[in-house]
């Protein structure tokens, strides 16, 4: 458990299937916080470093690794900034998060890795303050998706990691609130708005708790 205190960031995090609306969302709140004060955006994968660079490559095709060795990599991709998240969110700056260790969860699991060991190595990592789960049902989703040939980015995929996402095992010990993302964009971003600016008080004398523990 790190430090709370009246001045520390919130750590938020946006999660769903591809093309639901993350990184729009992500963005707008992350918008909206810099009114109050420091704020920082970031995506996982983090694709800048060496072991996102690996990742990278294994999305995009140009490198096959075994289930199990990619699911390590997306983990440690995570723990490898954790405690620079953590440094920040002492000091005072917010993170925005385009996804987390909850993809990193049902993504693998969707594959057919056990569910709790894929859960295993992300255990630890610091807490959010706020999941938001932006649900697509299959029939927005099928409508939305212009995939690429990013490996995962086809329909069969997108059904089974939807399955995963409803766990408990990743829900229940965590503040997640699942957002309707079919809605128009601004409609949702008033919702989210409203939920983290209820939460900002409130939020902040909590310390930064590990994630799954
Ligand atoms: P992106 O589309 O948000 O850039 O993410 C790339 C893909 O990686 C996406 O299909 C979800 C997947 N993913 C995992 O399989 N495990 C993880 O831990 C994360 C963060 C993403
Ligand atoms: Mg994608």
């Amino acid at each position: 458990v790190w430090g709370a205190g009246a001045s520390r960031g919130l750590f938020l995090v946006f999660e769903g299937l591809d093309r639901s609306g993350k990184s729009t969302q992500s963005r707008k709140i992350a918008s909206h916080l810099e009114k109050a004060g420091p704020v920082k955006w970031m995506c996982f994968p983090n694709r800048k470093t060496p072991i996102g660079n690996a990742i990278d490559l294994y999305l995009r095709r140009q490198l096959e690794l075994p289930d199990e060795a990619v699911h390590r990599l997306f983990s440690a991709n995570r723990w490898e900034m954790a405690q620079g998240i953590v440094e920040d969110l002492r000091a005072g700056t917010t993170i925005v998060c385009d996804r987390y260790a909850f993809s990193g969860v049902a993504y693998s699991a969707a594959k057919g890795l056990d569910f709790a060991w894929c859960q295993a190595p992300d255990r630890g990592l610091p807490c959010p303050d706020g999941i938001f789960f932006l649900h697509i049902d299959e029939k927005v989703g099928a409508a939305r998706s212009n995939f690429g040939d990013e490996r995962y980015e086809n329909a069969a995929m997108q059904a089974s990691v939807r399955a995963q996402f409803k766990d408990q095992r990743l829900r229940g010990s965590v503040n997640w609130r699942d957002v309707d993302g079919a809605r128009d964009a601004e409609v949702i971003h008033a919702e989210i708005r409203d939920a983290v600016d209820g939460m900002l008080e409130e939020r902040r004398l909590h310390a930064v708790e590990q994630l799954w523990m």
